[in-house]
């Protein structure tokens, strides 16, 4: 990532060719000089990581195959074309069919700096988003629980340590961490993957069904009871009971609960009966149930006991490295769910990525994907179509052609303004404002411009 971003430099002629090399070094590029396109080609190879910059008029294969060449190795290698013919029609065509940037010689040195830059910076963002896409693809193939922090690595690795022991687990983290993803896995790494996975949402469930619903009844336990009902508690045996929002289960339940976890057995509702069950039970709170001051209601004794293992999801703020591989993993999938081409991640979208706070976590990242995915996220890198190499918006890009032609021109006519202002025709007050607007010095031009 450090390295210097490099340039492929094309041009049959040795001084100019010197120059040019010099200029980009200086503005810090690892520049390779070829005195011909063909030699040029036997070298570039489609993970090139940097940008092309070719004369057009060359002896063999001129700058414009040259460039057709390239659009088939890898057709989003930008490829910055220079001339000293100032055919503007060529450059409109070239522009239209790819050419990332066309440049009229002469031209400050600067120019051709900036647009290499512009061109090294397009390039490195595609080439990040090539590598994203492969990571996510090898990351959804191996891996439900996504993350390469250190903290994400070590989570995994105590999950595979416990996920087959029966030790009960409570797993804290905010809203949308993934919390349902760690007690999943905690149920498909281990023997239990055979048994049913029970979720039940203590804070869903009004406390007038929460204990019929965990512990079941005998018919006639009580009015509208008419039928035997097996509870959740014991449907999960021999799987995993999953308890979410473990911090809004009422006070009366949670006595009862804690006698299952102690004693491994139920009393439905309405008998004397006593079932032995073999569960696993995994608990999750949004809360930190440790501390008393937001533990509330919570009985101690319960946290304790469930509190053998306790995992820790961190928020992921706190963990904001792995935002880009989770983010394209999301954006494959929507993409594929939608039926659409995956998008390229623009400038704006990643920006986003890593300045946002993302307090609903994972999930609300994975929604942003979703629009992301549809394009009504605002998102100048969306397009269903594939991308046309771009250099800016059209109406920048006339600009900087505007730009070009009046320096050209005065270029040509050595600063004369009269002389200027007939070869471009048009109006005294529009040339001057044009030339206000482009910061252009028309006294830089007079006598001393001396290269055609
Ligand atoms: N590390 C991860 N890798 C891949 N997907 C994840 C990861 N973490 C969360 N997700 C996905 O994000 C969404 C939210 O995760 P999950 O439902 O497990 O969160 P939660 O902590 O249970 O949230 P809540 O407290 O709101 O119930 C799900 O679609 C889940 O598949
Ligand atoms: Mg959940």
């Amino acid at each position: 990532m450090n390295r210097a971003p490099s340039v492929f430099l094309v041009d049959d002629d040795r001084d100019l060719r010197k120059a040019m090399q010099q200029t980009l070094e200086l503005a810090g590029f690892a520049v390779s000089p070829f005195p011909s396109a063909a030699e040029a080609l036997a070298k570039l190879d489609p993970g090139f990581e940097g940008v092309v910059v070719s004369d057009i008029r060359m002896p063999g294969m001129d700058g414009l195959a040259f460039f057709r060449r390239i659009a088939e190795l890898d057709a989003d290698l930008p490829v910055i074309l220079v001339t000293g013919h100032g055919d503007i029609p060529m450059a409109v065509q070239a522009i239209q069919d790819g050419v990332y940037d066309f440049i009229a010689k002469p031209f400050a040195a600067d120019r051709l700096v900036q647009s290499a830059r512009r061109a090294e910076e397009k390039r490195r963002l595609v080439m990040e988003n090539r590598a994203l896409r492969r990571a996510a693809e090898a990351a959804s193939e191996s891996l439900p629980l996504i993350g390469q922090t250190p903290v994400m690595e070590r989570l995994r690795q105590t999950l595979r340590h416990i996920a087959d022991t029966d030790v009960d687990v409570l797993v804290a983290g905010e809203t949308g961490s993934g919390k349902e993803v760690v007690a999943t896995l905690l149920h498909q790494w281990s023997r239990r993957r055979s048994g049913n996975f029970v979720a039940l949402n203590c804070g869903a469930l009004p406390e007038t069904v929460i204990e019929s619903e965990l512990f079941g009844h005998e018919p006639g336990a009580f009015t509208g009871a008419v039928k035997k009902r097996i509870g959740r508690i014991e449907h999960a045996s021999g799987g995993t009971l999953f308890l979410d929002e473990i911090e809004a289960m009422p006070p009366a339940t949670q006595v009862k609960m804690l006698r299952v976890l102690e004693a491994r057995e139920i009393t439905p509702l309405g008998t004397n009966i006593v079932r032995p069950v073999d569960i696993r039970v995994v608990a999750a709170a949004k809360i930190d149930l440790g501390d008393p001051a937001e533990r509330g209601e919570f009985r101690e004794d319960l946290y304790y006991r469930l509190n053998v293992v306790t995992l820790s999801i961190p928020p992921l703020r706190e963990r904001r490295e792995d935002i880009p591989l989770l983010f394209s993993h999301f954006l494959k999938r929507a993409s594929e769910r939608f039926g659409r081409e995956v998008p390229e991640i623009s400038a704006m979208v990643r920006d986003h990525l890593m300045t946002h706070a993302w307090p609903g976590n994972v999930r609300e990242l994975s929604h942003f994907a979703e629009r992301v995915a549809l394009g009504v996220e605002a998102n100048p890198g969306k397009s269903a179509a594939p991308p046309v190499p771009s250099n800016g918006t059209l109406p920048e890009r006339l600009e900087r052609y505007e730009a070009d032609i009046l320096k050209e021109a005065l270029t040509a006519h050595r600063g004369d303004v009269r002389e200027t202002l007939q070869a471009l025709g048009i109006p005294r007050k529009t040339f001057y404002d044009k030339l206000q607007r482009h910061g252009i010095n028309r006294a830089d031009y007079g006598r001393g411009a001396e290269e055609s």
